[in-house]
């Protein structure tokens, strides 16, 4: 493989594994795009919220879906990828834990990963992009470059989210932030479609031990061994 070719790389894993800041980290230092498709999930589940739909209603869920609704323009440095509803940017808004439990429950619905796949697809369109979510390997791009999938003990990531909220100063109870995450990742791998599981060619990192700085080098290596000419004889 020619060292300019770019890679479509996934990362795939529970909440709290450290996928965004990794993926996003992973990205700047290749120089491609980091496409955070949570991010879309979150910003349906903003939307189906703003109209009052029912989280249950695949009928007003396709509708959603099938009109220009969201739009997503992936960060050209390291940063959030700015999130827009009917033109409004809600990339802070749908960082809640209430739109994130919201999320998780509309993903489920057949509908709404039906409706998400081609802007997905097109994303990837060109490759040089680390995609995060829960079936970027699996589901979406089953012919990716290079899979990763990154995870780390349920202790591990509720401490890291407890943090990124404010800890103690944000007035949050830490089994609460626990059994929040515990919830999403059981309905996350619950589910009957594209339920979050590691492909079968993962790699699979297990961050619980990791600083940030180790899961990308990690996984930078991978890259490399990965464009690296194949030696001859
Ligand atoms: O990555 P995140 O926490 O922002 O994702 C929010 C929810 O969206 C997550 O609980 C499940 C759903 N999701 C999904 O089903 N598939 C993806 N590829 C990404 C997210």
């Amino acid at each position: 493989m020619p060292a300019e070719t770019k890679l479509l790389i996934t990362i795939d894993g529970p909440a709290g594994a450290g996928k965004t800041t990794a993926s996003r980290r992973l990205a700047a230092r290749l120089g491609y795009r980091h496409i955070d498709t949570g991010a879309l999930y979150r910003a349906v589940a903003y939307a189906a919220r703003a109209r009052g739909i029912d989280p249950e209603d695949d009928a007003a869920l396709g509708r959603l879906l099938a009109a220009p609704t969201i739009g997503f323009a992936p960060a050209p440095a390291e940063g959030p990828a700015r999130v827009t509803v009917d033109g409004e940017d809600v990339t802070e808004a749908i960082r809640t834990p209430e739109i994130a439990q919201l999320a998780s429950a509309i993903s489920a619905r057949p509908v709404v990963r039906a409706g998400l796949l081609g802007l997905q697809r097109d994303l990837g369109r060109g490759k040089g992009a680390v995609f995060e979510g829960r079936d970027m390997g699996t589901v979406v791009f089953p012919e990716a470059d290079l899979k990763f999938f990154l995870t780390a003990s349920e202790e591990a990531r509720a401490r890291r989210r407890y943090a990124e909220m404010g800890g103690e100063r944000s007035g949050l109870r830490f089994e609460a932030v626990r059994d929040e995450l515990r919830r999403r990742d059981r309905r996350d791998a619950e589910r009957a479609v594209a339920p979050l599981r590691a492909a079968a060619d993962a790699i699979l990192i297990d961050s619980s031990d990791l600083t940030l700085e180790q899961v990308v080098e990690a996984m930078l290596g991978r890259v490399q061994a990965r464009l690296a000419p194949p030696r001859n004889g």
